[in-house]
């Protein structure tokens, strides 16, 4: 059965055992917050839990790792509110660095 997810107010589809990260590059989506500084989009970079890029908030709990997050159905990605924007659903310090 496919689960459904919610981004920005929008349902995403998500097979069992598929991470969110997946959903989201099956959705079309490749980015989903923005660093704090510079505003350099992120999303999937290393997909292995490594790099930290892909942080989101799930179900409210902020800094979750997409790629190692598994999906499930009702999951709320970023913030709570539908059409919030999203850009800073992540945080880390170190993000800069592993683009720059
Ligand atoms: S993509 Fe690197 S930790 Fe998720």
């Amino acid at each position: 059965m496919t689960h459904q997810l919610t981004f920005r107010g929008a349902t995403i589809p998500a097979e069992p055992g598929q991470s969110v990260a997946a959903a989201l590059i099956a959705a079309g989506i490749t980015d989903w917050r923005t660093t704090r500084r510079g505003g350099r989009p992120r999303g999937l970079f290393c997909g292995i839990g490594v790099c930290f890029d892909c942080l989101i908030t799930v179900d409210g709990l902020p800094d979750q790792r997409a790629c190692l997050v598994a999906a499930a159905d009702g999951m709320r990605l970023g913030d709570a509110e539908p059409g919030a924007d999203l850009a800073d659903a992540g945080r880390t310090g170190g993000e800069d660095a592993a683009r720059a």
